[in-house]
């Protein structure tokens, strides 16, 4: 008994076994970290758990420096060594460019750092590189590179297809760069799930390794992340939060951003430059020429600085040494780190600065942590500037790629088929925004302001303007508020304070269609979203009146029946039936979700309903008429769909001759490696017995043809010559290396059907005690279907034994007898007739309850085949949605597919190529 139970698994994993390939539907989605110097990428995919994508030097992070030269397009170190030669090939720091116009004052930084660059004026008012005479750059479309060298970086190293991604941004971007940015991302064809700010993707990576430590009493972390480019601090508080989800009320850990600061130009390139000024002026001294004309100079110059500073905070002193700098004359200078200290000493107070403006503007207790990120804040006078403001700094996390890690971690959070454990995550809203417009009052127009989001408003949220004096068309305009505590420095940087100009039509006709008794006007609403990305939309603007009906009004009421329609077509709010009872104060919910926005414009008293009326119980409907609106960008304007066209097409252009490129040198390749490996197996016994001496004498010929072509003028050859040579060559190799294969594989083939004749014996065997004439009780199988099995055995062996002794009979380069796939028929066939036996003994039941109880219980157990059904569970256990547990946890290998049954090796390389 025990060996059939055991036998019945075997055969239903043979049942199962094609089943055990199949993957869980959730898609690979990554992080993109852009920042001014570096790229990271981090990924999520089923069964893997969150990591940060290795780039072709098998390095975690990419310089962001893309480069063109003689036709190629390099990025990363690549680019880098192509940036020290000609630095104007090479593009870098164009985050810093991103979502800016042309007259920006950041904008106008850079040009004066990299005097090499020919910017210019685009026509849409970004700044625009002149790469040559036919071809210019926008910062978005570089950005677009990074972003789709990014997808191209995790394609390769994941081996899948990538289309979703969270990307980071600084935290102070604004709404144009916050546009560009997705702009970019659409450019190289990623679906960008949120962009988020850099400084909340380091508090989830922080957060996530520290749930257990977040509970009921609310504790603060604060993040200083001193960059390349810029400088960032911000306060965060983690606790336990209740939240309502599908009903259930649960308890989920939070963390909220409740201050930050930042300071644009503050960061480790800034003191690099300051550095190299110092080399350069100690160059001049030494009478050393005009290093500042030589853009290749300068670049060594700044490469070097970069060199120094980092080892300076490490020693006291270090020497800066470029061999032939300048007309082949070296320069060498000591520099302490001293020297440095005191070329960067109003630097420092912009450190504590940044970190005492986010303390203050989120109310940091004593106990809060402060947790360094970012390269530059590693520089000893950057610690010491921190403890001065009473801080014990932390490097608690990893600094360089914490934004990554937390990044992918929302990634996975919002992409489907993952199981993430909850964080909720709550930012905030750096630049206030307000709603104004003018309203006549007494014959003179009135400028009337109303906040919309106040500085450090939680976000995603939704917020509604009610404007109820308008009775005609009219504008607003969407501005910037007031940014008292943004620093005077920083205010520039910000740049028009207008963002759009909103213009209503058709608000007269709406109130005229839904006027008349018991209709009161609620006035117009303007629907608001700022979104997870941080971007405000307007998203619709509708005009709103109440209808009191009785309930015998309402039954028949077309007007009510369209104005439920209406509001179900347009109703996003949760904004239903208001109740009668409510007291005016507490009207029309001016925000969704909090009321700080509320436009205070209404006067009139509103009507109590049950002062009125003690007859049939009165109901309000909502009526909603949509408004047609303009909406004008004023800061930088959004692609056109024109220029979205004609940059989409620039990206294309360079990604196919990329593309060419890599295809070539793979055919390249593919045709070298053959040729050496085919020459190689020519003289080696195994494979030259496998032809003819013709035979193998050809194909050597062909290889050193072949060879010397590629040595000669095939290296500069057009992809197609590639393959068809190659084409020609195996033409010649594949009938030898076939009879290789087969040669080679056979005696496992013969193992596993020999195999498989044993098991099925076994199985024969045990069957014949389960026909009607044997055991009346437990007839699964007739005599007929035993008589066939066994028949198919006898001549499965024979043919198998008979074929042996032909084969053998067979020089090695002769015609093969006994084939592989011959044998792989065989077993089908075997196995067909084996499956549908063992099928029977599954779904066979006792014909009617039998006699002796003891027997019963036994037979149960064996008939249910409980075994079997096991075996179909833990196929099937795998989850649809993948359980992404913290980084550190290593999933279980879901591999280890090896099964007793036996089986013929598939999908052989070398098979599959003839
Ligand atoms: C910017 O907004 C203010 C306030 O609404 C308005 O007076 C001004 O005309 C706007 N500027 C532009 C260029 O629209
Ligand atoms: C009607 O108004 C009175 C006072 O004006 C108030 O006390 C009462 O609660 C209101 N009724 C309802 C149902 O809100
Ligand atoms: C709501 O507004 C009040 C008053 O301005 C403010 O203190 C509070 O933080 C806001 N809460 C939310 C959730 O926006
Ligand atoms: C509403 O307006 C009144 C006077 O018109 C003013 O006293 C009150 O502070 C305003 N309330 C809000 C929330 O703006
Ligand atoms: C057949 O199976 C039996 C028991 O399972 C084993 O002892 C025997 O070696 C097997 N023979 C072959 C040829 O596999
Ligand atoms: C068969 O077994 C079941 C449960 O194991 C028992 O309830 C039933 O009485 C048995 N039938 C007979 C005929 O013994």
């Amino acid at each position: 008994m025990a060996s059939k139970l055991k036998m019945y698994g075997v055969w239903s994993l043979v049942l199962l076994a094609s089943l055990l390939s199949q993957s869980a539907d959730a898609a690979a989605v990554i992080s993109i970290d852009l920042g001014s110097e570096w790229l990271k990428i981090g990924i999520v995919s089923p069964g893997v758990p969150m990591e940060i994508v290795l780039n072709k030097e098998s390095k975690r992070k990419t310089p962001a420096v893309v480069a063109f030269r003689d036709g190629v397009r390099t990025f990363g170190e690549d680019a880098v060594t192509v940036g020290v030669r000609f630095p104007k090939n090479s593009y870098k720091y164009v985050l810093d460019l991103l979502g800016k116009p042309y007259n920006h004052p950041l904008v106008q930084a850079y040009k004066e750092r990299f005097p090499y660059y020919e910017i210019v004026e685009s026509e849409r008012g970004t700044p625009e590189f002149v790469h040559d005479e036919s071809t210019r750059f926008t910062p978005e479309e570089l950005v677009a590179q990074f972003l789709a060298k990014a997808k191209d970086f995790a394609e390769i190293n994941h081996g899948t297809q990538i289309s979703e991604c969270v990307i980071t941004v600084p935290g102070y971007f604004n709404q144009a760069e916050r546009r560009a940015m997705k702009e970019a991302a659409a450019l190289a064809g990623l679906n960008v799930l949120q962009l988020i700010n850099d400084y909340t993707a380091i508090a989830i990576n922080y957060g996530i390794f520290r749930r257990k430590e977040i509970n009921e009493t609310p504790w603060q972390a604060l993040f200083f992340d001193m960059g390349a480019g810029s400088t960032k601090a911000a306060l965060v508080e983690y606790k336990n939060v209740k939240i309502k989800d599908r009903g259930y009320v649960e308890t989920v850990p939070q963390l909220q951003v409740l201050g930050v600061a930042y300071d644009r130009t503050l960061g480790g390139v800034e003191i690099t430059l300051r550095l190299r000024e110092h080399l350069i002026k100690a160059w001049e001294a030494q009478g050393g020429g005009d290093v500042r004309a030589s853009p290749r100079a300068m670049e060594k110059l700044l490469r070097e600085a970069e060199r120094l500073k980092i080892v300076l905070s490490a020693n006291t002193e270090h020497y800066a040494q470029i061999e032939s700098l300048l007309d082949d004359k070296d320069f060498k200078l000591l520099v302490s780190r001293a020297e440095l200290e005191e070329l960067c000493s109003d630097l420092w107070a912009r450190v504590s600065s940044v970190l005492s403006r986010a303390a203050a503007a989120g109310g940091a207790s004593a106990s809060a942590r402060l947790v360094l990120a970012g390269g530059a804040a590693r520089a000893p006078a950057v610690l010491a500037a921190l403890k001065d403001q009473g801080y014990e700094p932390s490097r608690s996390i990893n600094a360089d790629e914490a934004v990554a890690m937390g990044a992918v971690y929302r990634a996975a959070s919002l992409a489907t088929g993952y199981k993430v454990a909850a964080l909720n995550v709550k930012d905030a809203v750096l630049f206030p925004i307000q709603v104004v417009f003018t309203r006549h009052v007494d014959g003179a127009d009135k400028l009337i302001k109303r906040t919309l989001f106040s500085p450090m408003n939680p976000y995603p949220q939704k917020k509604v303007i009610t404007f109820n004096k308008h009775t005609d068309d009219f504008s607003f305009h969407v501005n910037y508020a007031e940014l008292d505590h943004i620093p005077p420095t920083e205010l520039l940087n910000i740049g028009s304070l207008n963002l759009t100009q909103v213009v209503l039509t058709g608000v007269g006709a709406a109130l005229n269609k839904h006027t008349g008794d018991n209709v009161e006007h609620k006035g117009i609403k303007a629907h608001f979203n700022m979104d997870d990305s941080g971007v405000l939309n307007l998203v619709n603007v509708e005009f709103v009146a109440e209808k009191t009906v009785t309930e015998e009004e309402d039954k028949d009421s077309t007007l009510s029946k369209l104005g439920s329609t209406i509001s179900k077509l347009f109703g996003s709010d949760s904004e239903t039936p208001e109740k009668p009872e409510e007291k005016p104060e507490e009207k029309a919910p001016e925000t969704e979700k909090n009321d700080t926005a509320k436009a205070n414009e209404t006067t009139a008293e509103k009507q109590n309903a049950t002062d009125s009326d003690s007859k049939p119980k009165p109901k309000v409907v909502v009526l909603k008429e949509p408004i047609k609106t303009d909406e004008q960008v004023l800061v930088l304007q959004p692609l056109s769909s024109d220029q979205f066209k004609t940059s989409k097409a620039k990206i294309s252009e360079l990604d196919t001759i990329d593309r060419k490129r890599a295809e070539r040198e793979s055919a390249l390749n593919t045709l070298e490696a053959f040729v050496v490996d085919a020459q190689m197996k020519m003289d080696m016994e195994e494979f030259a017995e496998c032809g003819t001496p013709e035979e193998i004498e050809e194909v050597r010929k062909l290889c050193s043809e072949t060879s010397e072509w590629l040595y000669d003028d095939g290296y500069e050859a057009p992809t197609e010559m590639y393959e068809e040579k190659l084409a020609v060559i195996k033409e010649k190799t594949n009938p030898i290396f076939y009879k290789h294969w087969e040669h080679r594989e056979r005696p496992d083939a013969v193992a596993a059907l020999r195999s498989m004749l044993n098991t099925s014996n076994e199985f024969l065997k045990s069957a014949k005690n389960f026909t009607p004439e044997v055991n009346p009780e437990k007839d699964m199988f007739t005599q007929v279907e035993i008589t066939v099995l066994e028949k198919k055995i006898d001549e499965t062996k024979s043919w198998l034994d008979k074929s042996i002794k032909e084969q053998d009979e067979l020089k090695k380069n002769e015609e093969i007898k006994l084939t592989i796939d011959s044998i792989r028929e065989k077993m089908a066939n075997l196995d067909r007739e084996v499956k549908y036996l063992v099928n029977k003994m599954k779904i066979w039941r006792p014909k009617k309850p039998v006699k002796k109880e003891t027997d019963n219980k036994t037979e149960e157990t064996i008939i249910e085949g409980k075994e079997g059904e096991k075996v179909e569970e833990t196929q099937e256990e795998k989850p649809a949605t993948e359980e992404i547990p913290e980084q550190e946890k290593q999933t279980e290998d879901s591999g280890g597919e090896t099964s007793e049954v036996p089986q013929l090796a598939d999908g052989n390389d070398e098979h599959s190529e003839l």
